[in-house]
């Protein structure tokens, strides 16, 4: 079976992050037999630059008829003025919500080789592997009234909604529920229950969900305080799952205790499991096209997509592997080099191939 994969590299770093990826899925095609089909599409800043909107309708169509979606990352100062919905963000946004990809799964896992690059003390890191499980269709990011109105005293105001039915805790709730049993069993709720009704469905429905699976153990924080202990003791954690916004903020947090947000993924699944892989990273357009992008979140986010779209766990911790042989080897892009010596964007990709074909044997 050929797998059909849509390619977005997206801006900035994103032409350079996915052609690393590529390269690693060009050596599964030659050595180990996966057959594989890419359909390159603009998006964000590229669509809008070809096709004058930063989700072309081409692009769309491609995404809908693929197997899965590579994402690179997209944005960059030139498009900071466009109106709102011409704006590169905007692409990924409605990306996410024509696809419905609801279930946004970000790992943090601290690779022990990467221990001293976190800026928290090794013991508290050490072994880290936190699932953040992020709603990613609903809540503030999508609620609609939003916008900038003049008041009658002529002053402006800017106004958004946060909303959250029923249908969209439960479904969030019982993909983190399904991932918590693949793993530790632990769930942490996250919600400001203490001051928003919205949290308060929410505590409510996640509690209720809770009720069909007795072998995970549910617990709730407060986000501010969820947001303080994962800097005071993030070991504490299995799987946390929270609301878009608040999943945002706490995912680039996780990210940080790992070393660099340039070593993690992402998976944004459908119901079906359908999804869109990207790096956590944005598109850095202060170091775009200089050979200095960390491509390892997009390789890993590749692995992702091999084991919960398309069916290769075994290709899938094939390419995990790759990565930690890469790292055994000492082998570092700037941003988890400390200062070190370091290799380019490209010299990393060439790494993890090396190591892929000699673990084919
Ligand atoms: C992310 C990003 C996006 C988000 C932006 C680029 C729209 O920060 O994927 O975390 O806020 O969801
Ligand atoms: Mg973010």
């Amino acid at each position: 079976m050929t797998n059909k994969i849509a390619v977005l590299a997206g801006d900035g770093i994103g032409l350079e992050i996915v052609a690393e990826a590529l390269k690693t899925l060009q050596c599964l095609q030659q050595d180990f037999g996966f057959s594989v089909e890419l359909e390159p599409a603009a998006i964000g800043g590229a669509g809008y630059d070809q096709f004058g909107k930063p989700l072309p309708d081409e692009t769309l169509a491609v995404c809908r008829q693929a197997d899965a979606i590579l994402f690179g990352a997209i944005g960059g100062p030139q498009y900071d003025r466009l109106e709102r919905d011409l704006r590169p963000e905007k692409g990924l946004l409605n990306l996410r919500s024509a696809l419905a990809l609801f279930s946004n799964l970000r790992p943090a896992i601290l690779y022990p080789q990467l221990a001293s690059a976190s800026s928290l003390k090794p013991e508290l890191v050490a072994g880290l592997d936190i699932m953040i499980v992020r709603e990613l269709t609903g809540g503030i990011y999508f609620g609609q009234p939003r916008g900038i109105r003049v008041l009658e005293n002529g002053e402006r105001q800017g106004f958004n909604t946060l909303v959250y039915a029923e249908h969209e805790i439960e479904r969030i709730a019982r993909s983190a529920f399904d991932i918590s049993m693949l793993r530790n069993r632990r769930l942490c709720s996250v919600d400001k229950a203490n001051v928003l009704e919205v949290s308060e469905l929410w505590r409510e429905v996640v509690t209720r969900v809770a009720g069909d699976y007795p072998d995970v153990e549910l617990s709730h924080l407060y986000v501010d305080n969820a947001s303080m202990q994962l800097v005071r003791a993030p070991k504490q954690f299995d799987v946390i799952v929270t609301t878009n916004l608040f999943g945002d903020i706490l995912s680039d947090t996780a990210a940080m205790l790992t070393g660099s947000i340039g070593m993690l993924p992402s998976a944004s699944l459908d119901s079906s499991g359908k999804g869109l892989y990207e790096p956590v990273h944005g598109s850095a357009p202060d170091i775009a096209g200089r050979n200095l992008a960390n491509p390892l979140a997009t390789i890993l986010s590749l692995a992702m997509m091999l084991r919960y779209s398309l069916q290769q766990a075994q290709l899938a911790e094939l390419v995990e592997t790759a990565v930690g042989r890469v790292l055994d080897q000492g082998i570092r892009t700037a941003d988890i080099a400390g200062g070190g010596a370091s290799v380019g964007t490209a010299e990393m990709g060439d790494a993890v191939v090396a190591a892929l074909r000699k673990l084919g044997g």
